[in-house]
């Protein structure tokens, strides 16, 4: 597996079929960062199918961050219902608090700025940074575990393979469009390179992979055995 040869083969693809999304910018322009960031955390737990029309009624409600700020406690749990893990809705109320209290009301564009707002971890502060902003960040999430799992064929099991899993990431994430290459990764997991079944011979980094070479990709990522 080279790693300079996935970058381009999946951006290429992601050219051809990237899925519209409601929070996805169109090609060549910018995405709101208010945007991105809230379906980051619906996305966290929940489907995509399942997030969009929550995701539509809540920025309905609150377009922005100054609106957020504002909003009553019991109408953002009342919109928030049924997502559940209610915690990521009280964060999401906080962060936008902080940004208008503590930064002028824009969203830092930074990670590690990014990390200290209310809910943003590792993952969401990564995803913000590059897909809002353009930053080259390292976006993983379970969906890119899996396809950098299988690209390198690492066979060491989870938990214990991440350190490895994500110094992977991070040799074949390139430095412009970093975001559309995190989003693309998504994309790669959720419609091509699924858990059971992937389909190898439509993937665009097939003949990079070292898993599809080896065979049984789908046996990657290995889970240690409790
Ligand atoms: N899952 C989490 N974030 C996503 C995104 N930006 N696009 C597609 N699937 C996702």
């Amino acid at each position: 597996t080279n790693p300079q040869a996935v970058a381009p083969l999946l951006l290429a693809w992601y050219d051809r079929h990237r899925r519209a999304l409601p929070w996805r910018a169109l090609p060549g322009t910018t995405a709101d960062p208010y945007r991105v960031w809230l379906s980051e955390v619906m996305l966290q737990q929940t489907t995509v199918a399942a997030v969009k029309p929550r995701f539509e009624a809540w920025v309905a409600r609150w377009p922005d961050f100054a609106s957020l700020a504002a909003a009553d406690d019991a109408d953002v749990m009342a919109t928030w219902a049924g997502l559940g893990y209610y915690a990521r809705a009280r964060n999401l109320v906080a962060a936008a608090k902080a940004v208008v209290a503590d930064h002028g009301g824009a969203f830092p564009t930074d990670e590690a700025t990014l990390r200290t707002l209310p809910g943003l971890g590792a993952y969401t502060a990564a995803a913000v940074a590059a897909i809002a902003f353009g930053r080259r960040a390292v976006v993983v999430d379970a969906n890119v575990e899996r396809v950098v799992a299988r690209l390198f064929a690492i066979r060491d099991p989870l938990p214990g393979a991440r350190v490895a899993i994500r110094a992977a990431t991070d040799r074949v994430t390139p430095d412009a469009r970093a975001g559309d290459f995190a989003q693309a990764m998504m994309d790669l997991g959720s419609g091509i390179c699924t858990p059971r079944a992937p389909s190898c011979l439509l993937c665009p980094l097939n003949a990079e992979c070292a898993g599809y070479r080896q065979g049984a990709p789908e046996r990657l990522p290995a889970k240690a055995t409790k």
